[in-house]
């Protein structure tokens, strides 16, 4: 027991969640699966292990930009807050992020992968003894159930980082920001990673690294829908495609079958041709004025925008408007 630790589980409904991956992997125009299945625990695992790649420039810009800029955060962001971070991952930016605010008083901690969630919020609980620490298991799009057990008192800092933001739509992410005001509630602020646009190669190569890492990511999916939905995908016969969608604005991924396969799901075989593919993630690729007007028309200000050298990522701090 850590006596500043509180834990909650709000998975949702699996049945429901079933459904939907049947469904989206029937869908006559394009096979798809949620990017939320990376996250089990190898795909979290995997994951880390992307994040200190060299060709993968996001993790460690942003981690760079927290650093050498905490003074923006002290300086405009409150004290005594509560930080809610949405989709925590590994625990070093929110590490750097506590050291750099003002008394901190409490940390709640929502992701999708229990194991490490709880991992992650014991190491935060016991580095910081006078922190609140709450570790909530639950994905994005459950942010109801989530809003019941945050306390309305304090004033709340969200942090989202990493640029979770671009695997949605920008109708989605447009929907999820103004979710997150919901739960942050008035006078609050927003932390916000987006990953930048910049040259085509820079972006492709961050998805298709040499060591192969972000294939086998990229492949894991496939045994996490398995394990979840009782289905005999084997991930010897897909192949690993990433790139970047000029029109789209976004790094997309896919798993492109290497040959006509019949696949067994629950109750019948589903039908891949050689060369179909099954789409795993967007990645969208923002400019800094496109994300700020985003912001703006879901009801957040700018209050800052802290950059590195290259402008290869941004950290925006927001503010919620009115309400
Ligand atoms: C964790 C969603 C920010 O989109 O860059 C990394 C996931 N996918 N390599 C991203 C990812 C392939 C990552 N995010």
């Amino acid at each position: 027991m850590i006596d500043n630790l509180d834990i909650y589980n709000f998975k949702e409904d699996e049945q429901e969640d079933d459904r939907e991956i049947i469904s989206d992997l029937q869908n006559s125009e394009q096979k798809k699966i949620n990017s939320k299945h990376f996250y089990d625990e190898k795909g979290s695992r995997l994951f880390d292990k992307i994040s200190e790649l060299k060709e993968y420039y996001p993790t460690r810009t942003e981690l760079e930009i927290i650093e050498k800029q905490k003074y923006s955060f002290k300086n405009n962001l409150p004290s005594n807050a509560s930080i809610i971070e949405f989709g925590s991952g590994s625990n070093k930016k929110i590490k750097k992020l506590l050291n750099a605010l003002d008394k901190p008083k409490e940390y709640i901690s929502i992701d999708i992968s229990y194991d490490f969630l709880i991992v992650n919020a014991k190491e935060i609980a016991k580095k910081f003894p006078k922190l609140n620490v709450k570790a909530i298991c639950a994905d994005l799009y459950q942010l109801g159930s989530i809003s019941k057990i945050i306390n309305e008192n304090s004033q709340k800092i969200g942090f989202f980082p990493g640029s979770t933001i671009g695997n949605f739509s920008e109708n989605e992410a447009k929907n999820l920001l103004m979710g997150f005001k919901k739960i942050l509630g008035k006078n609050s602020f927003l932390i916000i990673g987006v990953d930048l646009r910049k040259d085509k190669k820079i972006m492709e190569k961050a998805y298709n690294d040499s060591k192969g890492i972000t294939a086998e990511f990229n492949k894991n999916i496939l045994n996490g829908i398995n394990k979840k939905i009782g289905s005999k995908f084997n991930i010897k016969n897909f192949e690993h495609k990433a790139y970047f969608n000029e029109k789209k604005k976004r790094i997309e991924m896919h798993l492109i079958s290497r040959q006509n396969q019949n696949i067994p799901l629950k109750d019948y075989d589903l039908k891949i041709l050689k060369g179909e593919s099954i789409h795993t993630e967007n990645s969208h690729k923002y400019s800094a004025l496109e994300f700020e007007k985003l912001a703006l028309s879901s009801g957040y200000k700018k209050i800052d925008f802290l950059t590195d050298q290259k402008k290869y990522f941004g950290i925006f701090l927001l503010k919620v408007l009115g309400n």
